[in-house]
């Protein structure tokens, strides 16, 4: 079903906050567990039947584009050396999608580098998932999205509760709830302040949109903080069409935080193969 709809990354902003880690690496690159952080993404979007995947880089993202092509000299260095489970590791990673790279010349925000895919996702339905945001859940978020898509026929963007004194981190909904976790979207506002919040259900970065968002973004000027707002654009769309929110059931980090980033690898290292001996560390530790 969902063989039409492609996957659109946005990976292109400077991980400020995390300076000097993000100094010569993106942050999409930061490791949670055993793999970059964009790789669970990618991963996202392949459980949830998406193989067309396009990621829009910048200046000094070209480790993101190493990361999934083939690395010859090492893998013929490992094959040499005999170590096969390592080469069969590295060629996975090559061999997870066929990706596509186009580069946001300016860093004019997530509006902008949402219409740099315009020419590539054409008339399909497409899902955008923030490549510093992991989501985890049964179904995973993106396949959620797909099938509330495929019921309702509108466009629809994951939202979670967040703390009223965070607010101003998160593009906010206002609407009214239609189904159980689901909401028609009257208005969004990008990043208010407690008080001027409409709901405390923010958005956590994974939408899915019909291709019409593209004619509503291109009439986005800057907002707030002086960049172009994908909430903006998608404000503009709910005033003319169906639009839904759904509060994702499931567990979301974003690694745009030092401290998601820890609870990240924590939450999830406990959730893999390496958990039991990591729980029963950490449980001598607080002894
Ligand atoms: C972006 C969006 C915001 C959303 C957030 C989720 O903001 O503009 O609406 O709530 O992602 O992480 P950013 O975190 O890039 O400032």
């Amino acid at each position: 079903m969902s063989k039409n709809i492609k996957a659109v990354i946005p990976a292109a902003g400077f991980g400020t906050r995390f300076l000097p880690l993000t100094k010569a690496q993106p942050k999409e690159m930061l490791s949670v567990v055993d793999r970059p952080t964009i790789q669970w993404v990618v991963e996202e979007a392949l459980d949830a039947g998406i193989t067309d995947i396009l990621i829009i880089t910048g200046r000094g993202k070209r480790a993101i584009e190493n990361h999934f092509d083939r690395s010859i000299e090492l893998e013929s260095a490992l094959e040499k050396a005999g170590k096969h489970d390592e080469l069969a590791k590295i060629r996975k990673v090559s061999e997870l999608a066929n990706i596509h790279y186009i580069r946001q010349k300016t860093q004019n925000g997530l509006g902008d580098a949402v219409l740099c895919a315009k020419q590539h996702v054409g008339d399909s339905p497409f899902v955008v998932m923030l490549g510093d945001t992991i989501c985890q859940g049964t179904p995973n978020c993106t396949s959620g999205l797909i099938e509330i898509y495929e019921e309702y026929n509108s466009s629809v963007f994951a939202v979670m509760d967040v703390l009223s004194s965070e607010t101003d981190r998160y593009g906010i909904i206002d609407g009214k709830i239609i189904d159980e976790n689901i909401w028609h979207v009257s208005q969004m506002i990008e990043k208010p302040e407690p008080k001027a919040a409409p709901s405390n259900l923010g958005i956590l970065g994974r939408y899915l949109f019909t291709p019409d968002l593209f004619e509503y973004q291109s009439q986005v000027v800057s907002g707030v903080k002086g960049e172009i707002q994908l909430t903006d654009a998608m404000s503009l769309m709910a005033e003319k069409t169906k639009m839904l929110a759904w509060r994702f059931p499931g567990k979301r980090f974003d690694i745009g935080t030092l401290e998601d980033w820890f609870k990240a690898h924590t939450d999830l290292v406990l959730d893999s193969q390496w958990g039991s001996d990591f729980s029963k560390w950490l449980n001598k530790r607080k002894i």
